[in-house]
């Protein structure tokens, strides 16, 4: 069962009927490849998922939960990346009033592309977006680009902005700081019942 989906519809003109297009990993649509800011990492990447499950999978980063490597392997929530893909949309299902891209759930600051031209940002992992994509979209090989910023440093530059306490988790717990300050899952930034992986990607 899909619980998070990427679904891209367009509405045909007049009857009120919908086309829906999966971005899904599952879907068998699309492959998303996931990379790091510098290009250093390139790697396949799933919808739904995850930053750290992906290069987990890759063999980029050891077992999170294995001694101190919620620590060691740390420096991924401050890397920023991108999850990207193509898909082919057949010409004659262009003839719609309306195409939009829907994000069920994004991790959580990002920036979002369609061949090349901003779509929409996002800062809230618990809602859903709708872009307009209806100007973007064209017949044949479209691509679509998730540019995420680091959580971390995203928390960090708001706090900077408008402080709220508390800064951070007590130090016990090795994690990060200012999670208060996005509408995140708050326990990636670690809990007290487990260790912090501030992930991105399409959850
Ligand atoms: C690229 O990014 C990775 C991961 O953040 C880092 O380990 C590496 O040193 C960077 N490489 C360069 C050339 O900056
Ligand atoms: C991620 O982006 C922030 C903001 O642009 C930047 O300060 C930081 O160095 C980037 N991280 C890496 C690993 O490139």
């Amino acid at each position: 069962m899909l619980w998070a989906v990427l679904v891209l519809a367009a509405c045909l003109a007049g009857h009120g009927s919908m086309l829906e297009l999966s971005l899904d990993s599952d879907s068998g649509n699309v492959q998303w490849v996931v990379e790091n800011q510098n290009g250093s990492i390139s790697v396949p990447g799933r919808v739904p998922g995850g930053v750290y499950s992906d290069l987990r999978r890759a063999g980029v980063l050891p077992d999170l939960l294995w001694q101190d490597n919620d620590v060691a392997t740390r420096w991924v929530s401050y890397d920023n990346f991108t999850y990207s893909t193509s898909f082919q949309v057949r010409a004659e299902h262009l003839v719609t009033r309306a195409a939009n891209l829907v994000l069920l759930g994004v991790d959580t600051v990002s920036f979002v592309e369609l061949n090349g031209r901003p779509v929409g940002a996002t800062n809230n992992m618990f809602v859903r977006y709708v872009f307009d994509v209806k100007p973007y979209l064209k017949g044949g090989l479209n691509t679509l680009r998730v540019s995420f910023a680091s959580a971390v440093l995203a928390a960090a530059r708001r706090s900077a902005r408008h402080y709220a306490a508390p800064a951070c988790v007590p130090g016990v717990y090795r994690g990060e700081c200012h999670a208060n300050q996005l509408r995140k899952m708050q326990a990636s930034f670690a809990w007290d019942w487990g260790p912090a992986a501030p992930g991105q990607g399409l959850w």
